[in-house]
């Protein structure tokens, strides 16, 4: 059975949404969890996201306990912990099962697993896990589909990453807690989920220094044990609604922010002529009236994300005049403009970039979701559309948004989900 959401465009939001826990810290977080051989990790704000039920199938499945014992809150104590080669769908669903290679391996020395799954933004190489896994000490095969990653035991080392990749600079980061002497990580990736691992990893007894900065140094250690942990709150999810906001509010306050982790897009949208209020820990934004084109590069962190290139390209068909969307992360990350033009939207493509010519009404119609982003940015599209908009395979969006619908319904959506057969 798939499902589908309803969107009857139009209808103005006002009110306050809380921003859940980060996704990206959230899919790391839970796999550095069995890196503790004494006692519980304890971890608060986990978003309600099936990415999660994919971790927790895959913790199970490794013999790692988990309890709930409230909304948001999971107790994983890996005490009884087994080394599964890790052949298990789940494996598939999300990207970021990659991250119990590092984990595994840290801790056995010694890991089996099939290729990881994921969104599918055009090529997603993991060579650079792979690079530091074996500057590590580790010998890497690929056979039939899996990956055997092992060694006798892993040494410190000097990294260079080519690129500065969040997944790889988590990877290496969580085999190297265990390792034995210094690995220095340098072109580290410097996203703020990478801060918020090391320091649940530093709570655990790890010694990591300049997570948040292009170079990481970790002091390896001989164990870790349990901690308590709050999650970050999701900088992509805030963009989104911040998109949403000044598409389709009067007013809405996104509150659970960092402001600091969306400095990038509070600049665009205010060249974009929208009202953005910036104060500690929320803002305000109302739709923006007159809205002006402008252009967008995707960089690493503190630059443009790239997950938010694809809500804002729906904002950018509102704007008046010619915008530029220049994608240097995955090139290839452009399906939406295709589900875009469906409803009316004038982009043209060109390689790693999207023009989109503003402003373009927009008409309801059957769109499909394509990957996680692109189910935001049909959902931005379909609350400013005319009539309703019908948005196919939404397992992507409810992959990494927590309760996508009914935030949006409090705030005065007119939303529904519908299950086909
Ligand atoms: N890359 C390589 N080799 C590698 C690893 C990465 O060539 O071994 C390249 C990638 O192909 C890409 C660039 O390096 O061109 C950056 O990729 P990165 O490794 O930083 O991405 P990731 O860790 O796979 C995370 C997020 C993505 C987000 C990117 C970029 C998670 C689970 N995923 O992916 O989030 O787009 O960083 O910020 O943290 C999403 O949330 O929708 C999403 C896709």
């Amino acid at each position: 059975m798939t499902q589908v959401l309803k969107i009857e465009g139009q209808h103005p939001l006002k009110g306050t949404v809380r921003i859940s826990g980060s996704k990206n810290a959230t899919v790391a977080l839970i796999p550095a969890t069995i890196l503790s051989s004494q006692g519980p990790v304890s971890i608060i704000g986990v978003p309600h996201i099936s990415d999660v039920e994919s971790l927790n199938q895959l913790l199970s499945f490794l013999n790692v306990e988990v309890a709930t014992p409230t909304e948001g809150h999971l107790i994983i104590d890996p005490t009884n912990l087994k080394n599964m080669s890790l052949d298990h769908p789940a494996v598939n669903k999300l990207r970021a099962s990659y991250y119990f290679m590092g984990a595994l391996l840290g801790r056995f020395k010694e890991v089996k697993m099939k290729m990881p799954g994921g969104c599918y933004l055009g090529p997603r190489p993991i060579d650079l896990h792979l690079k530091g896994f074996e500057a590590l000490g580790a010998s890497v095969e690929y056979t039939q589909g899996y990956y055997h990653i092992k060694a006798e035991k892993l040494i410190g080392n000097k990294i260079f990453l080519d690129i500065s990749s969040v997944g790889a600079t988590i990877n290496i980061m969580l085999a190297a807690t265990l390792a034995q002497g210094r690995t220095t990580i340098e072109n580290a990736a410097k996203e703020p989920e990478i801060i918020d691992v090391a320091n649940m990893l530093n709570r655990m007894g790890a010694n990591i220094k300049g997570a948040g900065t292009n170079v990481i140094t970790i002091e390896g250690v001989d164990h870790l044990g349990g901690t308590f942990h709050e999650i970050i709150p999701d900088r992509i999810e805030a963009g989104t609604y911040m998109i949403i906001a000044a598409a389709a509010a009067e007013e809405m306050m996104i509150d659970n922010v960092i402001p600091q982790h969306v400095e990038s897009l509070i600049s665009k949208l205010k060249d974009m002529g929208v009202s953005v209020e910036v104060e500690k820990d929320h803002v305000i934004i109302k739709k923006g009236q007159n809205l002006k084109p402008v252009d967008v590069k995707t960089l690493p962190y503190p630059g443009f994300a790239t997950d938010l290139q694809q809500p804002l390209t729906t904002l950018l068909t509102q704007a008046h005049g010619e915008s530029i969307v220049n994608e240097t992360i995955y090139t290839e990350r452009f399906k939406h403009c295709l589900e875009l033009q469906r409803l009316g939207a004038n982009i043209t493509l060109s390689p790693a970039t999207s023009i989109i010519k503003g402003a373009t009404p927009l008409f309801g119609d059957h769109v499909t979701a394509t990957d996680l982003r692109c189910g935001a940015s049909l959902v931005v599209a379909g609350l400013i559309a005319q009539g309703t908009t019908t948005i196919h395979d939404v397992y992507h969006i409810d992959r990494g948004y927590d309760e996508l619908d009914q935030k949006l319904i409090a705030l005065g959506a007119k939303i529904t989900r519908v299950d086909l057969e």
